[in-house]
């Protein structure tokens, strides 16, 4: 299955799906990573893996719809069955996103519909909450809105700061976008509507992952 990812930063989650892939445990080919920045880690990861690369710098577009047509049309060259973003930080047009449909997954670090946007891991301190997690959804016009396929869910400690519980989290992330891909690959989910079917089945609610993290600590 052809795939490109999109990232921004330091593509750990794409090291995840790298890792994966060469373990055997997704049937992928990864055709092109693309970032919106240059010169960050995820671009090295995806070098050292052989995988092409390109930049693509939205500072250089004179509007969003512009950035994301053109960038539209670099992700068409490579013919991607799936459109994976992890740690792209950008917001989509309706275009874009309406194009992608169906076969565009995000990664969010929080347990959706809690906390969109930014700053997750401060706000779940903030409001005392004795969990968190990030969760993978298919992306729809509403931001961080589309429906959740699964998540994974660690524990707030009391003494966490915002970094350590970004840390934690992100192991969940790279354990947890693996496998949505491998379901994808294998056919097992599908958007329909605003929907997801999994085994031709509706999902009522996000399936859950919770956790080999305890494996790790
Ligand atoms: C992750 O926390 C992801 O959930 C968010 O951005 C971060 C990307 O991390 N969307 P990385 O670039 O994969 O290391």
């Amino acid at each position: 299955m052809a795939v490109v990812v999109l990232i921004s930063g330091s593509g750990s989650n794409l090291q995840a799906i790298i890792d994966a892939t060469q373990r055997g445990e997704l049937n992928i080919e990864i055709k092109a990573v693309i970032s919106n920045r240059s010169g960050v880690k995820g671009l090295q990861r995806a070098a050292d893996a052989g995988i092409p690369t390109e930049t693509l710098d939205h500072k250089r577009f004179a509007s969003r719809p512009a950035f994301d047509h053109t960038l539209q049309q670099h992700i068409d060259h490579y013919q991607p069955t799936l459109l994976i973003l992890a740690g792209f930080m950008r917001i989509l047009t309706t275009e874009f996103v309406r194009h992608y449909q169906g076969r565009l997954l995000n990664i969010h670090p929080s347990l959706l519909p809690k906390y969109t946007g930014l700053n997750t891991h401060q706000r779940a301190i903030e409001a005392q909450d004795s969990e968190h997690g990030a969760s993978i959804h298919f992306v729809t016009e509403e931001l961080d809105g589309g429906p959740v396929i699964l998540q994974g869910k660690v524990p707030v400690k009391i003494t966490d700061t915002p970094a350590q519980l970004a840390e934690r989290v992100l192991q969940v992330e790279h354990q947890i976008y693996p496998q949505v891909i491998q379901w994808f690959s294998k056919g097992k989910i599908q958007l329909v509507g605003n929907h997801i079917l999994f085994d031709q089945k509706p999902l009522q609610s996000p399936l859950n992952l919770t956790m080999e993290e305890n494996r790790e600590q």
